[in-house]
């Protein structure tokens, strides 16, 4: 079963229950590392919780929420390992899986609807990574990783 690490600030949380229900709908596994309520919290707790899980493969995939979506994307992305998109539209959330391999979503809770971010998550959640010619390109952005790294 697919496990999918799921986490958000307050700003995202309106969103959570949209996405826990597609994802469990499509056959997943949710772990919920929060935030539970809608008192405010800092994302970069949230978005490393759940980069982490994604990136010691305790978890497969990882879904991030706040209130834009940026900051805790921005945070997700600082974990080696992570490919994490930030989508607003069906096409966005399709293409990165299919070319970035994206392994982790982030959403706006002040950007989408609960309705939109199923939708969005449901193509990301479905679509396959495509490989050929776009493996090299995320092998140079693993080689990127690497030149940083201490
Ligand atoms: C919290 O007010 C807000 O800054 C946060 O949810 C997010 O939008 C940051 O990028």
């Amino acid at each position: 079963m697919t496990k999918v690490a799921i986490g958000c600030d307050h700003g995202g949380i309106v969103l959570k229950d949209a996405v826990v229900s597609t994802l469990t709908d499509l056959g997943a596994e949710i772990v919920d590392f929060g935030t539970m309520t809608d008192q405010s919290v800092d994302y970069p707790e949230f978005g490393l919780k759940v980069a982490e899980a994604a990136a010691e493969g305790k978890c497969d995939l990882g879904v991030v929420m706040c209130g834009t979506g940026i900051g805790i994307s921005i945070s997700a992305n600082k974990v080696p390992g992570v490919r994490c998109a930030l989508v607003t539209n069906e096409f966005m959330a399709t293409a990165t899986k299919n070319h970035n391999n994206a392994n982790v979503l982030a959403l706006g809770g002040r950007v989408l609807t609960p309705d939109e971010a199923k939708a969005l998550v449901k193509v990301w959640y479905t679509a396959e990574y495509e490989g050929g010619r776009h493996q090299k390109r995320l092998d140079m952005i693993t080689a990127i990783e690497k030149k940083y790294m201490k």
